[in-house]
């Protein structure tokens, strides 16, 4: 019965040290460490919709929700973080993610439903890591010109607060928006379209 196999969790993602609030000193070495995710329902790993309830994330906190064996991050934004995606119009690689994955509806600069809450999918579009949420500006290690966004340890992929790769990365692409839809006001499930989406 309890074979104690941990291995057999396939899902396992590289994952940069996520932190809820960022601000977290990453020393020496950026050595991805690899997390284990144990799927809560067979029903996750077969590609099944995730339902959330967002009502308690804090303005600028991120949450992961795990979806067909990814790390889905919803982040609510700030006006100001929105504020500061919308500055870096002008510098991200591709600003209105014509070339990204992402369903036809989300469209726009800030790639979300609606503005407050982004919802991406926490996997670095060059090598798979998965990149750190760094929403603070101009910290010391990334610099003044840093407006809040993503920083893949694993080769150094710079995404803004939108997912945006910043330009002459690794990584090709923003990162990849999933079909969501709202259910209500504070539920958001991952996996579906909204209704009448194409
Ligand atoms: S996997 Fe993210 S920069 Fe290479």
């Amino acid at each position: 019965m309890s074979n104690g196999d941990v291995s057999q969790g396939r899902r396992r993602f590289l994952i940069g040290a996520t932190s809820v609030v960022g601000g977290v000193g990453v020393v020496g070495a950026a050595v991805p460490f690899v997390a284990s995710w144990n799927p809560s329902a067979k029903a996750e790993a077969a590609g099944a919709p995730v339902t959330v309830n967002v009502s308690k994330l804090e303005p600028g906190q991120q949450m992961t929700v795990e979806w067909r064996g990814k790390p889905v991050w919803i982040i609510r934004r700030t006006e100001e973080m929105n504020e500061n995606i919308l500055e870096l119009n002008d510098v991200v690689k591709d600003p209105l993610s014509e070339d990204a994955a992402q369903p036809a509806y989300i469209e726009g600069e800030l790639r979300a439903i609606k503005e407050e809450y982004a919802v991406v999918v926490g996997i670095c579009t060059h090598l798979g890591c998965s990149p750190q949420f760094r929403p603070e500006v101009a910290p010391a290690d990334l610099g003044e010109d840093w407006l809040g966004g993503f920083y893949c340890a694993c080769h150094g992929s710079k995404y803004d607060l939108a997912g945006r790769v910043y330009p002459n990365q690794p990584a090709p692409q923003n990162l990849e928006v999933p079909p969501y839809r709202y259910d209500d006001e504070n539920t958001i499930t991952v996996g579906l379209d909204p209704e009448g989406a194409a």
